[in-house]
């Protein structure tokens, strides 16, 4: 029978991390993946360039049914302890807004440093995990024939993505073992939009503005209001850019999002344009706000086409502020897995101890990354979930 003292089931960002922080133990530690090269979501991840972590991370900028559960792992392993690594290993980053750290060369550079912090772990590739069996030795179920250890890293991630190599592995693994599953959906991912709204959005597709894009609070499932300023772009299904993809993690199908497609004073503006000569066009002043072809857009909308400010009453221009500071839209559904960046929901955290990420139920057995009901803001906090939860596993085995 082949054995291992540690065996982790998938080797992305969590499995990576953890078997680099179990080297120099002395102890046998065996990663498998499915895939042909191992990080390959990091690989993709940030446009290339990956976005590795976030300095304003915090448990708040995490989505979970157990709101604090990563508190203590994040506390554990910080951003700066994971920017220490980077710079060891040489490489050049930058900060693009809000505390995101990005390389400035290409995101293999992280997956290299990744693997060869494993030091003397083995990485076997092309293997497809198929079960887990828990007892003592904990058996694992492989395309390769089975595998024994004492320790079980399940790190095999969400759903989205299939073409990368997610698979539900890691949500069935734990539920037939005995974990509950938090309700899984796609996170940060683009909205798309019933026949009737993609007439005003669809032309618009390309076009991108700052805008705030909010849910207000609600009962079941339980949730505070939340809003995020952000771009927004309009696409040919629907509506995208990072204030979207945000709110996409909090959205459920058949709430009603409200946009606010300008940071200033509509309605002041339009005063304002309508004292100083009520000649110019309503389109015209609107295009001082917003992107030209989206101004032209809502005017057209409103019936304003043509219009001259002076001769519009109040009503008809708070309707048009009405539409630029509070569009109410209903998406009918979103791109789902196959752009999603994220899996919203997984194993459940009352399952798991927060300090360890250990099962509850199943002596040995770990759940990382991804998988567990832990899901990040856009931003590099999924990364740092990954390396935090990865460092809490190995300092426990
Ligand atoms: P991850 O998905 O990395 O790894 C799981 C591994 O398990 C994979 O290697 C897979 O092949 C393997 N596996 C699955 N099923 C298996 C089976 N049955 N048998 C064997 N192996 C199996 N986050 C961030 O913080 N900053 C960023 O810039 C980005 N950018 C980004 C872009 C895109 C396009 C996506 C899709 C995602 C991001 N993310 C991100 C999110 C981030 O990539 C994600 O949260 C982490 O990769 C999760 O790490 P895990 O190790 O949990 O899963």
């Amino acid at each position: 029978m082949d054995q291992a003292d540690v065996v982790i089931l998938g080797a992305g960002a969590a499995g990576l991390f953890c078997a680099g922080s179990l080297a120099g133990q002395g102890l046998r530690v065996v990663v498998l993946d499915h895939a042909r090269d191992p990080g390959e979501k990091i690989r993709i991840s940030g446009g290339g360039r990956c976005n590795f972590t976030n300095l304003g991370t915090s448990h708040q900028t995490f989505l979970s049914e157990v709101p604090r559960f990563c508190a203590s792992a994040l506390a554990g392993y910080r951003p700066e302890d994971f920017v220490a690594l980077v710079d060891r290993a040489g490489i050049a980053w930058h900060e693009k807004a809000q505390g995101q750290l990005f390389c400035d060369g290409r995101a293999t550079q992280i997956v290299r440093m990744l693997v060869d912090r494993m030091g003397l772990a083995e990485l076997r590739l092309g293997v497809a995990v198929q079960g887990v069996t828990p007892g003592m030795p904990l058996r694992v179920e492989t395309s390769a024939g089975p595998i024994e250890a004492r320790h079980v890293v399940v790190s095999t991630g969400g759903k989205s993505i299939p073409k990368v190599g997610a698979t539900g592995i890691g949500y069935d693994i734990a539920q037939a073992t005995g974990h509950r599953i938090v309700e899984t959906r796609p996170g940060l991912v683009p909205l798309t939009f019933a026949q009737q709204d993609l007439r005003l959005s669809a032309p618009l597709s390309g076009v991108a503005v700052t805008a705030r894009a909010s849910l207000p609070a609600a009962k079941a499932p339980r949730r505070a209001a939340v809003a995020f300023d952000d771009q927004l772009l309009f696409t040919h299904r629907g509506l995208s850019g990072p204030a979207i993809l945000q709110i996409s993690s909090y959205w459920r199908p058949g709430e009603e999002l409200t946009l606010d497609l300008h940071s200033g004073d509509t309605a002041q503006a339009l005063r304002q344009a309508k004292r100083e000569g009520g000649r110019v066009q309503v389109a015209t002043v609107l295009a001082r706000l917003l992107p030209e072809r989206l101004a032209t857009a809502i005017v057209a909308e409103e019936g304003l086409e043509g219009a001259r400010l002076a001769d519009q009453p109040d009503a008809r221009l708070g309707a048009l502020v009405r539409r630029v500071h509070d569009w109410r839209i209903r998406p009918v559904g979103s791109e789902g897995y196959r752009t999603a960046e994220v899996t919203v929901g997984g194993v459940d955290c009352r399952d798991l101890d927060a300090r360890t990420m250990a099962s509850r139920h199943v002596p040995g057995l770990h759940f990382i990354g991804e998988v567990v009901d832990v899901t990040g803001w856009l931003g590099g906090y999924n990364f740092q979930w990954a390396w935090a939860s990865g460092h809490a596993a190995a300092r426990a085995i």
